[in-house]
């Protein structure tokens, strides 16, 4: 298998799946607050996609070789937990960090994206993890264009994470994403420059980093999907899906709600 180089009509197609997913976000954003339950979100959410968008959320009922069905429509990771954080009965509260993830299909094709959330008031150090992910988010984003490789994304990313104090998950990387959820390349959020695919014009994928307060070790639940710290730090993520094009890159999964890129990017990059 290797990777897809997307046509216009496909590129389309991928740029109305990700404004959708991240148009899950927006509309979920002012219901997440201290004393909802992750499972309200989940419903909230698959009720959006389902009824109103007529999207398919892509986790439900997703089963890679290995894995048992996700049960639930959306991703909820909070605190210490990395990330395919399952809904449930957890009540958010004051001062809690978390990542909603969402995938939605539209017309067969796959749009991601997550971001952070925050309740009430973090205490500093959750708030600079945030943020600091977000710029390593877009840090790797800034390396998309026609000649780079996917090692150049990864090194970026891993440089301002440890600059920053903090470590890199390994074991969960971004990802192509087209008609399957995840497909080649894997986008790694660590490694040297140069190294890896070479990316050319067509080339869709996600750039996800999951970066942790303390130690890079990552460990699975009983539940077989919540990825947590092992140390317990706090982790967070975000995500967008980008497009390879001929002068550099397009961010699919925009929406009126985007959290606008870092200013002052070029002075941590
Ligand atoms: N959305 C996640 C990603 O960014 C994958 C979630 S798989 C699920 O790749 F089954 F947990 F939903
Ligand atoms: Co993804
Ligand atoms: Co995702």
């Amino acid at each position: 298998m290797s990777i897809v180089i997307k046509s216009a009509a496909e590129i389309e197609a991928m740029r109305v799946a990700g404004r959708l997913a991240s148009e899950v976000l927006d509309y979920v954003t002012p219901f997440v607050r201290a004393g909802v339950t992750t499972g309200e979100l989940d419903r909230l959410c698959h009720d959006y996609m389902v009824n109103v968008q007529k999207t398919v959320p892509a986790p439900l009922n997703y089963a890679p070789p290995g894995y048992r069905p996700y049960p639930r429509s959306i991703c909820t990771s909070v605190n210490h937990q990395v990330c395919h954080g399952i809904p449930g009965d957890r009540v958010l509260k004051n001062g809690d960090i978390l990542n909603i993830d969402i995938t939605v299909i539209k017309d067969g094709f796959h749009g991601d994206t997550s971001r952070m959330f925050m309740v009430g008031e973090p205490a500093i150090g959750a708030r600079r993890l945030c943020q600091v992910t977000f710029e390593c988010m877009w840090i790797g984003i800034d390396q998309v264009r026609p000649g780079a490789t996917i090692g150049d994304i990864g090194h970026a990313i891993q440089r301002h994470a440890e600059a920053s104090g903090y470590s890199v998950v390994r074991e969960f990387c971004g990802h192509g994403i087209g008609r399957r959820f995840h497909e080649e390349p894997q986008v790694l959020h660590y490694g040297h420059p140069g190294t890896g695919e070479r990316l050319e014009p067509g080339m869709i994928f996600t750039i996800e980093p999951m970066i942790n307060a303390g130690r890079r070790e990552v460990r699975e639940m009983a539940d077989g999907w919540t990825i947590v710290t092992k140390d317990h730090s706090l982790s967070a993520q975000w995500e967008h899906t980008v497009l390879v094009t001929d002068s550099g890159h397009e961010v699919l999964t925009v929406s009126a709600g985007t959290p606008a890129r870092p200013e002052l990017l070029r002075a941590v990059a």
